[in-house]
């Protein structure tokens, strides 16, 4: 895929000038001659490189690339100042901009270092790669939610700032977690996760914090707590709603001063880590509620994240759905199942109140039990495979992602199920009233998903 260019300028010359250079290098560029314009581009799909011009007529350039930063903190910035203004071209890359060019250049010039930071951003991407794919960790998803999501991420990581993921049940956040250490500085150090909710209050303090001989009973040995094994490297705090307040004062201390004294300790010892934690529960809630201290969720929160639910990014369960066959087949050493594109887009539709775990566990069910076959949608468990109820008419957004074909399978199966859902599941009448016969209809529904007069 070609990388996707923002080109903001509102000079028409120069605009037309570079749009045309960038295009026949092959880059695919996106035009905007205001702010406003930019802003709009930038909500809508994302790009690898923005380039921009200072002086706008609705608006600073610099205070674009603020928004830019935020809203695709993957993308990197090159700014066009004008007027040899050394003050803006300063201002920008403290901003955070990757490189900056003084008007007038030659187009040969932005070709090159457009060149040389899309290489420095693949060989980020590959790198990456490469490190997922030791450990089997890649998160996998394509739709603009979790890209921006990841450039967050690949943003975030190499910083020491404390991370608090949010996200429902079994959409990923330990993956990220592991992300966020994996990209950061302290990949070679420690990764040490606890499950907050798992461990009972009264034995929380000496885990978190560890004790010293004899410092209670049943204390017949030092142990060091996971706060000091997270030295040098990343503490995972899951489940960090359900720490008790009291603990959370303990926890806010340490964090501030980066000092700890284990249970019965004299002596307080340095601790170096960086904090991300994760919940899924709405955090406001419990802070609003008084299980959560404002000053605790205020210094683990300093970059909130947030994982999209799976039924919010449809385009990603296909993939997500492959991913699993392919490392389930690996993990087995069997052939893959198939999927076929019935039972595909089954899935896409389903809601997946499990989110990705539910996703996994039942290919991973479906791999077990019909290796190396094809699903087709009568192999899925009923909840996935259920006839839509009656709303009256077909009202469907369908992605422009989809090649034609796929989006007019994919109406035609709306409709067809609509109006056999219409008709109680009855194929006779459903088929009579689509004007097709009962075989045809049969073939279209994927051989027997509904079951039926
Ligand atoms: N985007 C993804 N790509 C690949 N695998 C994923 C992705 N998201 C989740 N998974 C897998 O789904 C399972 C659940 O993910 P994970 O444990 O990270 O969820 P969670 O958000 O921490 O859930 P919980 O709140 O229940 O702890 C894991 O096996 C994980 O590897
Ligand atoms: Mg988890």
């Amino acid at each position: 895929m070609e990388p996707r260019i923002l080109l903001v300028e509102d000079d028409p010359l120069y605009a037309g000038m570079l749009f045309e250079a960038l295009t026949q290098a092959g880059y695919k560029v996106e035009h905007a001659d205001t702010v406003a314009s930019a802003v709009a581009c930038l909500e809508l799909e994302s790009f690898a490189v923005a380039i921009l011009d200072v002086r706008l007529p609705d608006g600073d350039g610099l205070d674009l690339l603020r928004t830019l930063l935020e809203l695709q903190p993957g993308c990197s910035a090159l700014v066009m100042t004008g007027h040899a203004s050394v003050e803006s071209a300063v201002d920008a890359m403290k901003i955070g901009a990757a490189d900056y060019l003084p008007k007038p250049f030659p187009t040969e010039v932005i070709l090159l270092k457009l060149k040389r930071l899309l290489r420095a951003r693949r060989l980020e991407e590959e790198l990456e790669g490469l490190r997922a794919r030791a450990s089997d960790t890649r998160f996998v998803g394509q739709s603009p939610r979790v890209r921006r999501l990841l450039s967050t991420v690949r943003s975030v990581a190499p910083k020491n700032a404390n991370v608090l993921i949010q996200g429902e049940s079994g959409t990923g956040k330990e993956l990220i977690a592991e992300m966020l250490h994996r990209l950061s500085p302290r990949a070679e150090g420690p990764f040490v996760r606890v499950n907050c909710g798992a461990i009972p209050e009264s034995l929380l303090e000496s885990e978190l914090f560890g004790h010293e001989r004899g410092a209670f009973t049943g204390a017949d040995r030092r142990r060091r707590g996971m706060l000091e094994q997270a030295h040098g490297g990343t503490l995972f705090l899951d489940e960090v709603g359900e720490i008790p307040p009291a603990m959370q004062v303990k926890l806010l201390r340490a964090l501030q001063e980066r000092r700890i004294r284990r249970i019965g300790g004299e002596s307080e010892i340095e601790v170096d880590f960086r904090l991300v934690a994760a919940t899924n529960r709405d955090v406001e809630d419990l802070v609003r509620g008084g299980e959560m201290r404002e000053d605790f969720y205020f210094r683990i929160a300093v970059i909130p994240l947030e994982v999209p639910p799976l039924r919010d990014r449809p385009g990603d369960i296909p993939l997500l759905a492959q991913h699993f066959v392919a490392r389930l087949s690996r993990i087995h050493g069997t052939e893959p199942v198939r999927l076929s594109p019935e039972a595909l887009d089954l899935l896409a539709e389903y809601p997946w109140p499990g989110n990705v775990r539910e996703l996994e566990n039942v290919i991973e069910r479906l791999q077990v039990l019909t290796p190396g076959d094809t699903i087709t949608p009568r192999h899925l468990p009923p909840e996935v495979r259920r006839v839509r109820p009656a709303t009256g008419t077909v009202y469907e957004v369908v992605s422009t992602r989809l090649t034609l074909r796929e989006a007019v399978h994919r109406f035609e199966r709306r409709f067809i199920e609509q109006v056999l859902a219409e008709e109680g599941g009855n194929r006779t009448a459903a088929a009579a009233r689509l004007g097709i016969s009962r075989k045809n209809l049969w073939e279209k529904l994927g051989g027997g998903s509904v079951t039926g007069r």
